[in-house]
């Protein structure tokens, strides 16, 4: 497959190996973020475009996919990666936090899938991923981040069935705990903060409830939007693929690494 594939967020953790997996793949990526500086450095390194985009504000959001759309003949993909974070009770989410979430994760969204769907519908082609979290259960300190994920979630449904007349396929990704090297470690180090638990204690709670016994990486999550992107997948659309190592399956039960070692020790024992 060919064609530009736009990637917000791509001076993050995340977003940066997913627009390296794509230059890999052979497509012609834009990077996008607001942060110019760094999605320039990250864009360099890579080998490939950027395009400074604030996804909370409409304006930037059409201004930059046209121009991308000046620049490249078709846009084949659009990978919504870009996403913020903060820990805090509901009691004490203030209303300018839970709105300034909001802006980027779901209506920043909201605002890229719009303008890629529109020319995606009349190239008659095109995948969209967007980027969301573990979903279907709470997480505590999280509210106005989960809430915005599973309105991206339900956006990406819609969005699916809306264009799948038109050749656009539209899915989800949902990356397990990806925290250390990227932007969330930080929102990680805050709840570890406010559960009283030292960082390395947090850590190995985490990967406990990992059955596959490990941190997300982001490549990990590179992997998969390259398979969405791919030709492989022409049949997937409104679908939400988890890479989690297994902590999806088995969110409610905390001992993944106790099931390990029983199933390490066999049958019987
Ligand atoms: N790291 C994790 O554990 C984890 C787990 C599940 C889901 N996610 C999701 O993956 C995505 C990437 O996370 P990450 O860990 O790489 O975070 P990160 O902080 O490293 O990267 C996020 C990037 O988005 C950019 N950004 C923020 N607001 C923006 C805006 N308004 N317009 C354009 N760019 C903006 C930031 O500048 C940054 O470069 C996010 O959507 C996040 O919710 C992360």
């Amino acid at each position: 497959m060919t064609g530009a594939v736009l990637v917000t967020g791509g001076a993050g953790g995340i977003g940066r190996a997913i627009a390296r997996r794509l230059v890999t793949d052979g497509y012609a990526v834009v990077l996008a973020d607001r942060d110019r500086a760094a999605g320039e450095a990250a864009a360099r390194e890579i080998g490939c475009e950027f395009e400074e985009i604030d996804i909370a504000s409409e304006t930037s959001v059409m201004a930059g996919v046209a121009a991308i759309a000046r620049r490249h003949e078709r846009l084949h993909g659009a990978v919504n990666c870009a996403g913020i974070h903060m820990q805090a009770l509901v009691v004490e989410t203030s209303l300018a936090d839970w709105d300034r979430i909001q802006a980027v994760n779901s209506r920043g969204t909201f605002l890229v899938c719009r303008e890629a769907a529109r020319l995606m519908a009349r190239q008659g082609e095109g995948r969209i991923v967007n980027v969301v979290t573990k979903l279907g259960f709470g997480n505590p300190f999280s509210a106005a981040y989960i809430a915005s994920k599973n309105a991206v979630w339900g956006l990406t449904q819609c969005l699916a069935i809306e264009m799948a007349s038109s050749g656009v396929l539209v899915n989800a990704i949902a990356p397990g705990h990806v925290g250390p090297g990227t932007g969330m470690e930080a929102a990680f180090r805050a709840k570890a903060e406010k559960l009283g638990k030292s960082w390395e204690d947090f850590e190995a709670d985490v990967v406990r409830t990992i059955p596959l016994g490990r941190w997300c990486r982001p490549e990990d999550v590179a992997s998969g939007v390259s398979w969405l992107m791919g030709p492989e997948t022409g049949f997937v659309t409104g679908e939400l693929i988890n890479i989690t190592g297994g902590f999806q399956a088995y969110a409610a039960a905390p001992d993944a690494d106790a099931v390990r070692e029983a199933a390490a020790r066999g049958p019987g024992a």
